[in-house]
């Protein structure tokens, strides 16, 4: 049973881009303005599709325009879409801004995907049966979240979560979660750690793992990524390419991790797979345009 399960966020992404980020209070005229399909749970399920897999999505769209196209664009990219719902009112929507260096800030309008309840959990529940992954991310209610990663692991399935955006998360929450994968500054938030160098990334990993997290991956952005259980470490040094706009760079990763692991793949390969998924993504601008498809990753000459 090679099926993944994303259970999170759809959102429309409206996209400027700036040479410089703007200061507060400051305006700046942009350029280049973009309506691109995101939302972490769907670059995830997406990624994850692109990738060769076979992937089910449960979350919400709004009523409004972007709804139907959000759905769109997940069916037209084999996400199974039966258990997304369409509620009364606006879609999740996500202001962002991408500067010069390829790197962004978002500012997330949760719209429909706040609306995701744990009775939507309950009417998914064959979703998460028939996987053997559940991905969950951190753009929808923290109750549902919690309920997910529950019911997931009471039918035995492998959780990832994504924790961005990150927030601190209480030991019930954790205790739930095979794998963790944050960045730098999320690790950072969840752990209660500063981390300033290698050392402390594996201090706040180490906070984390006492907490109950299996296993974790800290993405490092172009430095790598670093693979941390009780027993082992193992660091992957990103792939170099020609960095435009790092956004879903994060969701590509966890997606193509969800894909090996839900293939049988070991943690080393696993890694290698993700850090050249990665890699490709931010070599395209936008979220859902940027993520490669199977063929683009095996066809690519590192
Ligand atoms: O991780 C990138 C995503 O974050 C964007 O697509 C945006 O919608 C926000 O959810």
């Amino acid at each position: 049973m090679n099926k993944i399960c994303v259970i999170g966020s759809i959102n429309m992404d409206l996209v400027v881009n700036v040479d410089e980020m703007p200061k507060k209070g400051q305006t700046l005229i942009g350029s280049n303005f973009k309506e691109v399909p995101g939302g972490k749970g769907a670059n995830q399920a997406v990624a994850a599709s692109r990738l060769g897999a076979n992937v089910c999505m449960v979350g919400k769209v709004g009523s409004d325009g972007f709804g139907q196209n959000l759905l769109n664009q997940l069916k037209n990219n084999n996400v199974d879409t039966k258990y997304i719902q369409i509620e009364e009112g606006a879609s999740g929507v996500a202001l962002i801004t991408v500067d010069k260096n390829a790197e962004n800030a978002i500012v997330v309008s949760p719209g429909a995907n706040f609306k995701l309840a744990q009775k939507d959990i309950d009417n998914c529940i064959d979703a998460i049966k028939e996987s053997n992954v559940v991905v969950i991310q951190l753009e929808t209610p923290i109750d549902t979240i919690k309920y997910a990663l529950e019911k997931s692991k009471e039918l035995d399935k492998f959780t990832i979560l994504n924790p961005a955006p990150a927030v601190k998360l209480g030991d019930d929450i954790i205790k739930n979660v095979d794998l963790l994968t944050p960045n730098e500054t999320e690790l950072e938030i969840l752990s209660g750690v500063s981390i300033n160098n290698e050392d402390d990334i594996l201090k706040a990993a180490q906070v984390m793992l006492e907490k109950g997290v299996k296993k974790l991956i800290v993405t490092l952005g172009s430095k790598g990524s670093l693979y941390i259980d009780k027993e082992n470490k193992i660091f992957k040094k990103s792939y170099k390419v020609y960095a435009i706009d790092t956004t879903a760079a994060g969701d590509s990763y966890t997606g193509a991790i969800a894909v090996s692991l839900s293939q049988g793949k070991n943690v080393e390969d696993a890694i290698d797979f993700a850090s050249r998924v990665g890699a490709l993504c931010v070599t395209k601008e936008g979220a859902q345009t940027s993520l490669p498809t199977i063929e683009e990753v095996l066809n690519y000459k590192f």
